[in-house]
């Protein structure tokens, strides 16, 4: 009853409260980033001889990113379960500049992995300066459609637990080096879009961890999230899992053609935005607009999509899963030259 009462009084003064707050210090805070982004434009940290530990490096972004990072000098730590690909990038990667690299097959959903992955990176260069989470999965199918529930924790397990674990086990290093942590959201952390509620729950979730953290960690260690769109990857070109129940599995034809955004291009700006110290990168900004519609008229953004993306007009395939994960790829990283130097440190830690 006397909550009711404080409740009912708060909501006729909190929200014109905050207004009129928010009025005075939106100019402020304005001013107070646009500085930070000329100091920060200006002065970028050198990477050169840092350590670099990034997961979900076998492909995609990760792979991208793991160059970008390379080209400026950094030793890399590359982690992914696709050891056979990991080694192709790690001779791209020291081609491209890195000093050092790592290769190792871990499984980030296993806390044991990332124990010994960490600890093979202290091993050997005795820290660790930037942790990139780049692993992932992402899934094409109606919730509905699901005809086994137990695949659902493994989604969750690689898009929430496998940035969660890495991130545990890394940060007392990273708080010696007052590091970095890179995460790769989704702009669906807060855009839902149908076939992806599993995926985007999951990236919702990775946010409000990452966010909460910032607050913890107190600026000691900078965290960087990326959210982005559609992006040309494995996972736009058919890298998913599937309704039957396969962790992952080449698809010889998508039903959705895919039209992404160079990945490079995505990869360069998350590297700058780190080294720079940013806590935020988008990847195309223009996506910031349905916030609007999201807050102001979230209707418009339901009739859109089922305009778009109605379930009709979708399903024109279906598909037989493998009940695996798909260890190798067909298609090896590309090889961008003659490589140089070819020692490359390599550690098993999956069987
Ligand atoms: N591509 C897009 O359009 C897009 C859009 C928004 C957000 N994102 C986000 O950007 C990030 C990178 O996406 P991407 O498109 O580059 O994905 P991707 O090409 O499918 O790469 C995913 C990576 O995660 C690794 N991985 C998956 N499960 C793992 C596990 N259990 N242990 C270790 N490594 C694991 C994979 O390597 P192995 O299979 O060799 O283990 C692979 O290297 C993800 O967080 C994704 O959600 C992508």
């Amino acid at each position: 009853m006397m909550m009711d009462t404080i409740n009912s009084m708060l909501n006729w003064i909190v929200p014109p409260a905050s207004l009129v707050m928010l009025a005075f210090s939106w100019p402020t805070l304005t001013f107070i980033n646009t500085c930070e982004r000329i100091y920060h434009s200006f002065f970028v940290e050198d990477i050169s001889g840092k350590v670099v530990v990034l997961t979900g490096a076998s492909s995609g972004i990760g792979e991208q990113i793991a160059y970008e990072y390379a080209k400026k000098g950094a030793n890399l730590v590359l982690v992914a379960r696709r050891d056979q690909r990991l080694r192709g990038i790690s001779e791209n990667a020291r081609w491209l500049g890195a000093p050092n690299v790592l290769i190792m097959a871990a499984d980030v959903v296993k806390e044991d992995d990332c124990r010994k992955f960490i600890n093979e990176t202290i091993n050997f260069f005795g820290r660790v300066d930037y942790l990139v989470n780049t692993t992932s999965l992402g899934h094409t199918f109606y919730f509905e459609e699901a005809n086994d529930a137990s695949v659902f924790p493994m989604l969750m397990d690689i898009n929430f637990w496998g940035n969660v674990y890495p991130t545990y086990v890394a940060l007392p290093y990273l708080r010696q080096s007052r590091g970095r942590i890179v995460v790769n959201a989704a702009v669906e952390n807060w855009l839902p879009l149908p076939r992806m509620s599993l995926y985007s729950a999951a990236k919702a979730a990775l946010v409000n961890f990452y966010e909460t953290l910032r607050f913890e960690l107190n600026g000691e260690v900078g965290i960087t999230i990326a959210t982005h769109g559609w992006i040309g990857t494995e996972m736009t070109h058919g890298k998913f899992m599937l309704e039957e129940g396969a962790e992952m599995q080449w698809k010889e034809e998508r039903e959705l053609q895919a039209s992404g955004s160079p990945v490079e291009e995505f990869a360069k700006l998350i590297v700058s935005a780190s080294i720079r110290g940013s806590a935020h990168v988008k990847f195309p900004s223009w996506y910031d607009v349905f916030l609007l519609y999201k807050v102001f008229a979230p209707d418009v953004l339901t009739w859109t999509f089922r305009l778009l993306l109605s379930p009709q007009g979708m399903r024109m395939t279906s598909f037989v899963g493998t009940g695996k994960p798909l260890l190798e790829s067909p298609s090896p990283p590309r090889r961008l030259a003659a490589v140089p130097h070819t020692s490359v440190t390599r550690i098993q830690l999956v069987e």
